[in-house]
């Protein structure tokens, strides 16, 4: 045997072993710290929290379909399409967009009313951003869409989130960061439908680089995640979000003092420090203090999971209880402005009876209940729909991606923003504040609003009007077919 004594070699090979272990630490370590801190991060351009802008200008956005005969009120309202027209003019480096579905062009122009080519010009400004060295950069989780091939081979950079993996849900977040410095937030989704047929809402932030800062850490966490099938535990600093409900971004919007935050949803995909969407809904509810009102598609305490094959449905508390609280307890005045459509399931009648049975026999106890239709949607489920998903209270705006359906927010993705106004009520005249309380009045004022619960008979033709409609549709176009699977 080769060296001086037999227990040398033992040693040096127990010290290999050794210096190899811990070798592979640092190895490790370094892959670690590496991954998370650099790589997975990407750069900011160099605003940082403490040097961003937060003397912004906030502009409602809104599409009103043009056979909606709603009155106007007397401040007007920019059109959505103009808005984001106006935020890819200032677009000067990045362009980042979140959208459920993208379909800008209508694959049938002949039945489609003209004002549907406003989601082709739309289209064909996203294509031309290239031309003037503005990136494009797409977060989706659908796998085949031929527009986002279409962009893709434009130059566009396109990251494919898969959601199957993570919660089974969709990347259903609708948003825009624009150089990291203007946003939107809002309703409409990259759908022809959104710029002409579907009633939506958003709010487009200018110069806001620290609102948009944030938002663009949102998008940077769906950016790492292309071709992943695993949350990473340890998270890049760059995914951590800077504001919540706690440490709400103090700011100017149009020259009024107010406070913002960004949320998000499902769990799963809040990052560190980033507050749920369903933590900040109960915030706005809890600090209201005289009103709350809610415009949303559906709501729906009921999350449905399907388990080994089997569909489970279980009452979903989260937003329901604080509502009651706000009602019952604190005798703030609700109302809620739902959709009536194709797709309301049938239990959203239930659910929104027994809430408005809670203030039986309560003086100071207002709870109201109004479901907006359009009767000429019938050939189109789209068509006049009220896509709307915000709140306004006394003192603050909620405005989000989601309906208040449980099984939304808990797998699918989806953003909100937290609005708290500063000043009291008298000398904020021409806020965001007053300007979304007055579009909830406009529609809650409309004839297309219509209070369903108030009649029993009527309530109950309605629901076999369309359960008799249902049982004629194919099961992939009713998803609430049968009234306890979602
Ligand atoms: C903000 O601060 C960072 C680092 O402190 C710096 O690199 C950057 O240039 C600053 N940006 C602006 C717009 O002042
Ligand atoms: C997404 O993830 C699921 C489950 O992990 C997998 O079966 C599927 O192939 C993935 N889809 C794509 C397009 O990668
Ligand atoms: C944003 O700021 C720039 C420069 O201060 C200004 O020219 C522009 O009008 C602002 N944008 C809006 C929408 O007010
Ligand atoms: C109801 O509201 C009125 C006016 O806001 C108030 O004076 C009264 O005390 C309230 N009643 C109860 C039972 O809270
Ligand atoms: C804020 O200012 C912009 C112009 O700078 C204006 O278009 C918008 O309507 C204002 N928003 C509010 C809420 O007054």
């Amino acid at each position: 045997m080769a060296g001086p004594t037999p227990q040398e070699p033992l040693k040096t090979q127990q010290k290999c072993i050794a210096i190899f272990a811990l070798l592979c630490c640092f190895t490790v370590l370094a892959v670690l710290i590496f991954s998370s801190v650099d790589i997975w991060g990407d750069d900011e351009d160099g605003i940082t929290e403490e040097n961003c802008s937060r003397d912004c200008q906030i502009v409602l956005v809104e599409n009103i379909p043009d056979d909606l005969s709603l009155p106007l009120d007397s401040r007007p309202h920019l059109p959505l399409s103009l808005g984001f027209n106006t935020l890819l003019d200032q677009a000067k480096h990045s362009v980042e967009v979140v959208s459920p579905v993208w379909a800008l062009n209508p694959w049938d122009l002949e039945t489609t009313p003209s004002n549907a080519k406003q989601g082709q010009l739309l289209f064909q400004r996203l294509l031309s951003l290239k031309s003037r060295g503005v990136k494009l950069k797409i977060a989706s989780s659908l796998t085949n869409s031929a527009e986002l091939k279409t962009l893709a081979a434009h130059n566009a950079e396109i990251h494919f989130v898969n959601m199957t993996a993570f919660t089974r849900g969709g990347l259903h977040s609708s948003f825009w960061v624009v150089d990291r410095k203007h946003i939107y937030i809002g309703s409409a989704d990259m759908d022809w439908r959104s710029l002409s047929k579907r009633k939506e809402l958003g709010v487009v932030v200018y110069n806001c680089s620290c609102l948009a800062l944030d938002l663009h850490r949102v998008f940077s966490f769906y950016w790492q995640l292309h071709e992943r099938d695993y949350i990473p535990s340890i998270w890049s600093k760059r995914v951590t979000a800077i504001y919540g409900r706690h440490d709400a971004l103090e700011l100017q919007l149009n020259a009024t003092e107010a406070a913002a935050y960004v949320s998000s949803s499902p769990e799963l995909f809040c990052a560190r420090d980033r507050t749920r969407d369903v933590d900040a809904i109960h915030q706005v509810i809890q600090n209201a203090k005289t009103f709350i009102f809610i415009s949303v598609t559906d709501y729906l305490p009921l999350v449905s999971r399907s388990f080994r094959g089997t569909s489970v449905t279980r009452y979903w508390s989260a937003i329901d209880e604080v509502i009651r609280e706000a009602v019952v307890l604190r005798g703030v005045r609700v109302r809620l402005l739902i959709s009536f459509w194709k797709k309301t399931h049938p239990l959203t009648f239930n659910f929104v009876s027994s809430l408005k049975s809670l203030c039986m026999q309560l003086p100071n106890c207002s709870i109201e209940v109004r479901f907006f239709s359009n009767k000429e949607q019938e050939e189109d489920i789209q068509h006049g729909l009220n896509h709307n998903k915000y709140m306004v209270t006394d003192n603050a705006v909620y405005i989000g991606n989601h309906d208040w359906v449980g099984s939304d927010l808990t797998i699918n993705t989806g953003v909100g923003l937290v609005i708290k106004m500063k000043n009291s009520l008298e000398d904020r005249a021409a806020t965001i504040l007053e300007q979304l309380k007055a579009a909830f009045e406009r529609d809650w004022k409309s004839r297309y609003a219509k209070n369903l619960l108030g009649n029993k008979d009527q309530q109950g033709k309605y629901r076999n009007l369309k359960q008799g409609k249902m049982h004629m549709e194919s099961k992939e176009e009713n998803k609430w077919n049968n009234p306890l699977s979602l």
